[in-house]
């Protein structure tokens, strides 16, 4: 066989939950809006490709399956007409807020028969990091407590931050595996005005660690200029960017800095700046700061990039860390930065693919996946 002809991995047959998981993985905790968006007029969403309508309810938010049983008109059309209740816009058939049970017909009055007959779905909801979560069961099964799938130092520390929820086209395992991927950030992201001042390695040796339940990239050598042989030497250093000396940091946090790492972040000593758990969640840790994303699966074709920048400040530096949040992070990292990923993540075409070496970070987020998933449904069962 010619090298050239070498077929490789070409599908996801390695992984037969992750490639059936098309949208998304059930049995999970999704982040769907900021908390202060949630009022008491209903709203729509789409999660793990299911139709669903959050509202807020005397301080409480709920969440019910968005279709009325009677005709199928979206319950996000209709309005609160009592506590505790929503009614659907057709004909007034309204549904408890809190089990979704029909508990009156406006326009058959109080005697409606049909009234405790008829349920729509509603899904269990959490607020925490100033999101609505929605858990999205597999079955009838009760949901695990949210704080058990959050990144553990969010649950065990205060601290400030900044973020943003956005549409995207593209597939969410597309998405999270643009976050974990160990080869694009150093290119495709060279232009980006975040990195205007910091050199990136041209290449990286990397491994990837298992923790718990994240997997963490441990970058074992950088490669600040390689020669090519027979091109050139491609590099990308230039005059007015700062090179990072090689410290123990540049394992927490790649901008490299020699700066002194935020003692909440120190104490959890990651083994790498970038990790990823289920069902989706990445982290990237700065020696200040550190960055999550959740990928949620909206449908197939579609999902929700939830971007937060999270500082372990209290006090005045957490309002110092918010104004940079808003004046510059918000602007250059959650915005062009991320817009360079959100563009390649929605013209991403795989499988078939043909992988490479420093691929092996998406491989183990497969596997991670796969082995997460088969022990909950195992558990279920
Ligand atoms: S369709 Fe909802 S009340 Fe008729
Ligand atoms: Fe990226």
């Amino acid at each position: 066989m010619k090298q050239h002809d070498n077929p490789g991995r070409r599908d996801w047959k390695t992984w037969p939950h992750y490639d059936a998981a098309a949208c998304g993985f059930r049995g999970y905790w999704y982040p769907v809006t900021w908390s202060s968006h949630l009022t008491g007029t209903p709203a729509a969403f789409q999660i793990c490709g299911e139709k669903i309508t959050l509202i807020r309810d005397r301080g409480s938010a709920y969440a019910l399956h968005d279709r009325c049983p009677h005709r199928g008109i979206p319950l996000s059309m209709g309005s609160r007409q009592f506590p505790g209740t929503l009614s659907c816009a057709y004909h007034g058939w309204t549904f408890d807020l809190a089990d979704g049970v029909l508990k009156a017909v406006i326009t058959d009055g109080p005697d409606s028969r049909i009234c405790g007959k008829v349920r729509v779905r509603t899904y269990p909801v959490e607020e925490r990091l100033g999101m609505v979560w929605v858990y999205m069961p597999i079955g009838a099964e009760q949901p695990h407590p949210i704080d058990e799938q959050l990144p553990e130092e969010l649950v065990a520390h205060a601290f400030v931050m900044g973020g943003r929820i956005d549409p995207r086209p593209g597939n969410w395992r597309f998405a999270c595996e643009n976050g974990y991927d160990e080869g694009h950030a150093k290119y495709l992201h060279r232009t980006s005005m975040w990195r205007l001042f910091k050199a990136m390695p041209v290449w990286n040796l990397t491994r990837i660690e298992r923790r718990d339940r994240w997997i963490y990239r441990v970058q074992e050598e950088q490669f600040w200029s390689a020669d090519f042989p027979g091109l050139g030497t491609w590099s990308n250093r230039r005059w007015w960017k700062l090179r990072p000396a090689k410290t123990k940091a540049s394992n927490i946090g790649n901008t490299g800095a020699t700066s002194k790492v935020d003692p909440v972040i120190a104490a959890q000593e990651f083994p790498g700046f970038a990790s990823v758990s289920m069902p989706g969640v990445l982290r990237i840790v700065y020696p200040k700061f550190i960055h999550y994303e959740f990928y949620v699966p909206v449908d197939a074709g579609s999902h929700r990039y939830v971007g937060v920048m999270v500082n372990f400040a209290e006090g005045l530096a957490a309002l110092r860390f918010y104004a940079k949040y808003l004046g510059l992070i918000r602007w250059l990292f959650h915005g062009q930065f991320s817009a360079q990923d959100a563009r390649m993540v929605e013209a991403t075409d795989a499988p078939p693919e043909r992988l490479y070496r420093p691929d092996v970070s998406l491989t183990s987020w497969r596997a991670l996946a796969e082995e997460e998933y088969t022990r909950k449904l195992e558990a279920a069962s």
